[in-house]
């Protein structure tokens, strides 16, 4: 199997995806290809079988996702990708195609098949000619770096092999297709079912003079240009008793001897590699997709998600970068939430601070939008709460990749390509100020913090906040109300209700409340604040310590009941859109600090029970 693995990497194997809609015919061409070179396929199935069985997630079946690497986070996570990968070979490459179900979630089953392929191959039917679904997967296939694409014209039997038919296509899909990037498109007219130009060329296409499938397959160039630098993203400190300390990981790029000097990206701190420890036994030198351990010469302090490089060709850092983003997730992607990113072996939290365009696959057109949808692909801008290394998609598929996590789900969100670092992450720096927030607390005598109010319209947040400044400002507390109703009459004017607004209405607001903290206050927010996942971000922001979170619990019919500013009842005779309680979620918190059902207490007994535990 190693033997087998180290070959995989040589010239002589292509990766490869398979694309098109459902009925086109890839499982028929896919089990072709593989019946075609079977005679060739048994040793490679002990093999599999073996390894599969050691470290295979698929219990007693082969895993043939071992054979690639795919986006390894998915896999950490457990999460199941519909994409099968088949091996076969004849005698003159080795072959691994990613096949990937045209269905639903395609954008995730492509983009997984996509990220480790040299080329694709993507099938129309000759009889229905291109759809919007060929034309998305040629612009995700150039997307994810791929630069070599056929197009399998299927099903040609049925078309009584009519060149007029081929070349109809084949030119419509030029057309769209030649503006991608690919370094070539070559179409190739076939019958997956019949066997024609698939190994043999076929007698029934005398018209065309190109290569079988096979033939394509067999000789399309795989040419890698070598890396001259080296990256090293640590997987984990191996430590293994006090005398041993090594980093492990898989070299991405590049490669590395021992006596080289190499540098922690993020702290630049400096070391000179002793030792590189494998299963085998030590080597004296480490190349691209190997897993070894490095010793070092002296101690250094470099943990997981560190990355190294060698000392004389150092890695970039950034905070803000420009991506594509792929979304992959029903759950509509938001401005101003917060993700967890992952790139290489570093995690951090993200958002999305703009989306600069959406692009529709079918005309390449850009189109605005405000917030994500499954299966989009959109130019956004990102901003990460602290530096990484990366570096463009173009240039390195392994620190220009990433995918976005979903905080509360842990399901993965997104896939994004970077484009470019933004200079504004570098120029800006923090400044240091000589009066900090413990002085002015001093001087206040009390501490600042938040105390966040969340519930319904109407349920009674900003009466509650109201009484409780009173309450506070008699006490000699500095205090400051941040209300939805008036804030949104000044600084958050420009936003409405939708999902994308809200989120965006709460990130201002735990920014403004962060920094009036600093200035000493204590903040009251009464925000309907309807998402769990940005009250989270807010006390993540302002820190737990000082955040209090407040559930105004009253009851929907006890809100709608009151009605103060009659919206409900707009909302019920279908005026209002996006009614918080009506037709737009509220996600009650699970576990706040304190609740308030207003229709249960006075506004004197609430007051007073908030004074008590603020006390306390
Ligand atoms: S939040 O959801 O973004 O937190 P916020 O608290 O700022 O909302 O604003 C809520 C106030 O806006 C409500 O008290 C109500 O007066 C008013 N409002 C107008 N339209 C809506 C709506 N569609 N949903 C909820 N509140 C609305």
């Amino acid at each position: 199997m190693e033997d087998f693995l180290s070959q995989q990497r040589g010239q002589d194997l292509l990766r490869f995806i398979t694309c098109g809609s459902v009925d086109d015919g890839k499982s028929t061409l896919i089990g072709r290809l593989l019946w075609d070179a079977q005679q060739l396929l048994d040793d490679q199935i002990v093999a599999l079988k073996a390894e599969s069985k050691k470290h295979g997630t698929q219990g007693k079946n082969i895993d043939f996702a071992l054979l690639v690497d795919g986006l390894t986070a998915e896999r950490e996570q457990g999460i199941t990708i519909d994409v099968a990968y088949r091996f076969f070979a004849t005698a003159k490459r080795k072959f691994i195609v990613a096949d990937t179900p045209g269905h639903e979630q395609y954008t995730r089953n492509m983009v997984t098949g996509a990220s480790t392929a040299d080329m694709a191959v993507v099938l129309v039917d000759a009889s229905v000619g291109l759809l919007t679904q060929t034309r998305r997967h040629a612009f995700l296939a150039s997307l994810m770096g791929i630069r070599h694409v056929v197009l399998a014209v299927n099903k040609m039997d049925q078309m009584a092999f009519s060149e007029g038919a081929f070349r109809r296509i084949e030119a419509a899909f030029t057309a769209f297709a030649g503006t991608l990037g690919f370094e070539s498109i070559t179409a190739i007219p076939i019958s997956a079912l019949k066997g024609d130009n698939i190994t043999e060329e076929s007698p029934h296409t005398k018209w065309y003079l190109g290569p079988s499938l096979m033939a394509y397959l067999e000789s399309v160039p795989v040419h890698k240009t070598p890396s001259a630098r080296w990256v090293f993203p640590v997987q984990w400190v191996n430590r293994p008793d006090a005398f041993f300390r090594g980093f492990s990981g898989t070299v991405a790029e590049g490669s590395v001897k021992v006596g080289d000097e190499v540098r922690v990206t993020a702290s630049g701190q400096l070391a000179v590699v002793s030792d590189i420890v494998t299963m085998d036994g030590s080597l004296p030198q480490a190349r691209e997709g190997e897993a070894v351990t490095l010793c070092l010469d002296r101690p250094i302090d470099a943990s997981r998600g560190d990355v190294l490089a060698l000392s004389r060709l150092p890695l970039e850092m950034t905070d803000q970068f420009e991506a594509s983003v792929v979304w992959m997730h029903a759950d509509e992607g938001l401005m101003g939430r917060q993700y967890d990113l992952k790139l290489a072996t570093q995690w951090t939290s993200v958002s999305i601070t703009e989306i600069k365009h959406r692009v529709a696959v079918d005309t390449l057109a850009h189109e605005a939008c405000r917030s994500l949808q499954l299966n989009d692909i959109a130019v956004c801008k990102l901003a990460t709460s602290r530096p990484l290394v990366f570096d463009a998609y173009e240039r390195s598929k392994t620190l220009g990749s990433f995918i976005l996590v979903d905080r509360a789900t842990q399901s993965t969100v997104a896939a994004g390509m970077i484009r470019h670092g933004l200079r504004r992450a570098q120029n800006v720096h923090r400044q240091a100020l000589s009066v900090a927030r413990p002085d002015r607390e001093r001087l206040n005598g009390h501490r600042g913090r938040v105390v966040w109010f969340t519930g319904l319209s109407g349920s009674g947040k900003s009466t509650l906040a109201n009484a409780l400044e009173v309450a506070l400002h008699a006490r000699g507390v500095r205090t400051y109300v941040l209300d939805g109703d008036n804030v949104r009459q000044g600084l958050n004017r420009d936003l409405g209700f939708t999902p994308a607004d809200r989120v965006e209405n709460i990130r201002r607001i735990a920014e403004i409340a962060k920094l009036m903290m600093d200035a000493g206050l204590v903040v009251l927010t009464a925000f309907i604040s309807p998402y769990q996942r940005e009250r989270a971000m807010a006390r993540d922001l302002i820190g737990a310590d000082d955040f209090v979170e407040v559930f105004v619990s009253t009851p929907l019919t006890v809100c709608e009941q009151r009605d103060v500013k009659g919206l409900y009842q707009q909302a019920r005779a279908g005026k209002i859109p996006n009614m918080t309680g009506v037709n737009s979620p509220y996600e009650a918190p699970d576990s706040p600090d304190i609740t308030v059902d207003t229709s249960a207490m006075s506004l004197e007994q609430a007051v007073q029970m908030l004074i008590e535990r603020w006390a306390s």
